[in-house]
């Protein structure tokens, strides 16, 4: 059988193959909620402008509403012959409803329509994305204020480098989650302007209300190029960018907490809420929710190449290429907004173990800088020999098999000798992280203070 959109111009209907390989109602049912909204909005629209008739406008919405409880209520005919969600929504408002029915796609196309319906839908997931991330932020905000004076190596090739504190760790992760949020906040803003009334391409000939479908759908104001609101998805381009970096910073964090939580570290211990066991060997707590937050970025980076991929080189406006740009979306937002209520979840669980991060803070002679440093400010030598000096110490301590605190002065002073005993104060990891006073250095004094900023911004 011909279709029932338009037969009109067919003989035949579509080979089985050419119906598996167009349809996408396998996915774009995900859509419903935002079709029939839009539809709603659309068909109000059309009356108020004297369009279609009160009447007809009554008969759509109630349709509209019966379908929609069909849909949630798990026992609605889905059909692959009928393509989509749109077309599947339309003709079983047709079978409910009757001739009114047909009257609701006037003015309207289904590229202004999957392009509402997919915007409307994004945006729920920025909001999401926002809502979940404010959760993680003050996770990482409530383990910073625990531990801001807890002292624990910082480490540059993961390499112990100087002693920070655990607070200044957590809030170098707030800052980075605090600026992906601000990027889907701003992606927001940018991708709520609504496209519907655009109709196909070139807008329409009836005298519709683009404000008025706009604002029923809570977009700031319709977008401004008929062309341009069916042609571009750079709002989900603007998702996915933001949602690949926001999973950057989780894998960093996800890689972070499964070195922390090894034998070897035991910085860290997480919960037996997100930890796994092995059948095997019956020791075996592992980071599985880490590991996995970890990959997610694969995935996520991976819907953003290809729709990046999908979009580059497409002529306006329109071409059914478009159709791919969904599936990409829902899983990478469905896999950004599990990581990050997973890793929430962990972050708000975590064991810290403050002696651990101490204890390791003070190995790998991570003051040797303060060491050069205190040679600088009480010797008087240029940094490049104070930092000469300190090398033959750290190789003397290293020979000897012990920690830079542990040399004796007389070892000290056979180096140079200008060295005294108030050296020994700058070489306690407590006091070289006290030291570090500057706007946003490690100072517990600077970590607090960076706390009490954030908790102003969030109150
Ligand atoms: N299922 C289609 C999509 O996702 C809807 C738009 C179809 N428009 C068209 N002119 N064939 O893009």
């Amino acid at each position: 059988a011909s279709n029932a959109m338009w037969g009109g111009r067919f003989a035949s209907g579509p080979d089985a193959i050419m119906e598996a390989i167009n349809a996408s109602i396998s996915f774009d049912k995900r859509l419903y909620a935002q079709d029939i909204r839009g539809s709603r909005a659309h068909a109000a629209m059309l009356a108020a402008q004297g369009i279609i008739s009160n009447k007809d406008a009554e008969a759509i919405r109630e349709g509209l509403l019966t379908v929609l409880s069909e849909i949630e209520g798990g026992n609605f005919p889905f059909s692959t012959a009928l393509e989509d969600i749109h077309m599947n929504v339309e003709a079983r408002l047709k079978e409910v409803i009757g001739e009114p029915a047909g009257r609701l796609h006037t003015a309207r196309s289904r590229n202004d329509q999957v392009a509402t319906d997919f915007r409307l839908w994004v945006r729920d997931q920025a909001d999401a994305a926002i809502a979940s991330l404010d959760a993680l932020i003050r996770a990482c905000l409530a383990q910073a204020e625990a531990g801001a004076d807890w002292v624990m190596p910082g480490f540059t090739h993961l390499q112990t480098a100087q002693p920070v504190t655990w607070g200044h760790h957590m809030m170098a992760y707030v800052e980075m989650f605090a600026r992906d949020k601000s990027r889907f906040e701003d992606a927001r803003k940018r991708m709520n302007e609504s496209p519907l009334g655009a109709a196909a391409l070139a807008g329409t000939g009836f005298p519709t209300d683009r404000f008025m479908t706009a604002e029923a759908l809570g977009f700031d104001r319709p977008m401004a190029n008929s062309l341009d609101a069916v042609s571009d998805r750079d709002f989900a381009l603007e998702f996915l960018s933001s949602a690949s970096i926001c999973a950057v910073h989780l894998s960093r964090l996800a890689e972070e907490l499964v070195i922390w939580s090894s034998a070897q570290f035991r910085f860290v211990a997480m919960s037996d809420k997100w930890s796994t066991g092995s059948s095997i060997m019956p020791q075996k707590r592992n980071p599985d929710a880490a590991e996995l937050i970890r990959a997610k970025i694969g995935r996520i980076l991976g819907a953003t190449v290809a729709l990046f991929t999908v979009m580059k080189g497409l002529p306006l406006a329109y071409s059914k290429d478009m159709q791919e740009d969904k599936e990409q979306v829902f899983d990478a937002a469905d896999n950004l907004l599990l990581a990050l209520a997973a890793m929430a979840g962990m972050i708000s669980d975590l064991t810290v173990n403050r002696d651990k991060l101490e204890a390791a803070a003070a190995s790998g002679f991570s003051t040797a800088t303060d060491l050069a440093d205190w040679l600088v400010r009480e010797a008087g030598l240029p940094f490049r020999d104070a930092h000469h000096v300190t090398g033959t110490l750290v190789a003397m301590a290293e020979a000897k098999g012990c920690d830079l605190p542990d040399l004796t002065l007389e070892e000290m002073q056979s180096v140079n000798g200008a060295i005294n005993s108030s050296i020994f104060d700058v070489l306690g990891v407590h006091n070289s992280v006290a030291s570090r006073q500057s706007y946003g250095g490690t100072a517990p004094d600077q970590v607090r203070a960076q706390i009490a900023r954030w908790k102003e911004r969030l109150a």
